[in-house]
């Protein structure tokens, strides 16, 4: 059997076929406005692990796998053997056997791989503490179905240097835009990753330098999730770095504010952002649904 073509990364497709996928999101989201019926999935199953919680990922990809005539389940580590110790090799290689694709989320970005390399069927990351690729495909279908390509931009990354900045830095090179990431000193990106990006990125401590005549400025929550009792700590460190109109004012006059959600008002982003005129996020979160409807597609049939 063919190894399967897996999604732990944004690098893990070409810039060619990450574009496919975005203008392929574009096609099927109208598809759906339609109401046109597509199932290329018929009887196909999505097995998906989530070891933390989920909102977006898991209603998006349970709606596309639906929509498109087959079915998921949703795995969580309470009430299957993974979370009473069964090695993940075992766990891929028996489910290997029972669905077409297994989705992804959990702490360390180890576990994705060991299962993806045990794996007969393709895996997708839905988000790990190193990177969260699903929904940079969500936030560059966004732009793109607004203002055309997103080659050249600037794009401004302020806050945490975490599994969303990451993935950024390795979306920069493939989709040919510029990033300039502003963050605490003590809370930078993964070196190796920065070093790798070249010059498609810069890192800053000033989010006003960040900001200036960006194009999209976006934002994460301070701690993410396994990062709760750092919360306090964070809070100091994070307060020049939110995101409120003055920053936006900065940013081209046109500019989009982009945040993955779930957000906390006052803190990463004023509610003057967030709910203003500039803001995204409602958008941001729908394409979810059309981006993992391309990617799913992409992986299980292949180019339309
Ligand atoms: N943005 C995102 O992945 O949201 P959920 O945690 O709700 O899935
Ligand atoms: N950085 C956040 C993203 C949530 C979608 C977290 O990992 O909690």
């Amino acid at each position: 059997m063919a190894t399967p073509r897996h999604f732990l990364t944004i690098s893990d497709f070409s810039s060619e076929e990450l574009n496919y996928i975005i203008e392929r999101a574009i096609q099927l989201k109208a598809m759906h406005r339609k109401g046109e019926i597509y199932e290329p999935l018929k009887n196909r199953v999505l097995g998906m692990i989530f070891e933390k919680s989920s909102t977006r990922t898991r209603v998006s990809f349970e709606s596309a796998m639906l929509q498109f005539g087959g079915g998921a389940i949703f795995l969580s580590p309470r009430d299957t053997q993974l979370g009473r110790g069964e090695p993940v090799e075992d766990t891929a290689k028996v489910l290997s056997q029972m669905v077409d694709c297994v989705m992804i989320r959990t702490f360390s970005q180890e576990m994705i791989e060991t299962f993806a390399e045990n794996a007969t069927v393709p895996v997708i990351n839905a988000l790990s503490d190193m990177y969260h690729p699903c929904q940079i495909l969500a936030d560059i279908q966004t732009y793109v179905e607004r203002r055309g390509s997103i080659e050249g931009k600037k794009i401004a990354w302020i806050g945490d240097g975490n599994n969303m900045c990451h993935s950024y830095i390795t979306a920069a090179k493939l989709f040919g835009f510029k990033l300039h990431v502003a963050c605490p000193p003590d809370y930078c990106p993964n070196e190796a990753l920065v070093v790798a990006a070249g010059d498609s990125i810069e890192v800053c401590h000033d989010p006003a330098q960040a900001a200036t005549d960006a194009d999209i400025v976006t934002t994460d929550v301070w701690a993410s999730m396994g990062q709760e009792e750092e919360q306090k700590k964070r809070a100091q460190a994070f307060e020049p770095y939110q995101v409120n109109s003055l920053l936006m004012s900065l940013a081209k006059s046109d500019a989009m504010f982009m945040h993955c959600l779930p957000a906390h008002r006052e803190e990463e982003v004023s509610a003057s952002v967030i709910d203003g005129e500039q803001s995204v996020v409602w958008e941001q979160a729908g394409n979810r649904l059309h981006s993992q409807k391309a990617l799913l597609e992409f992986l299980l049939v292949g180019k339309q």
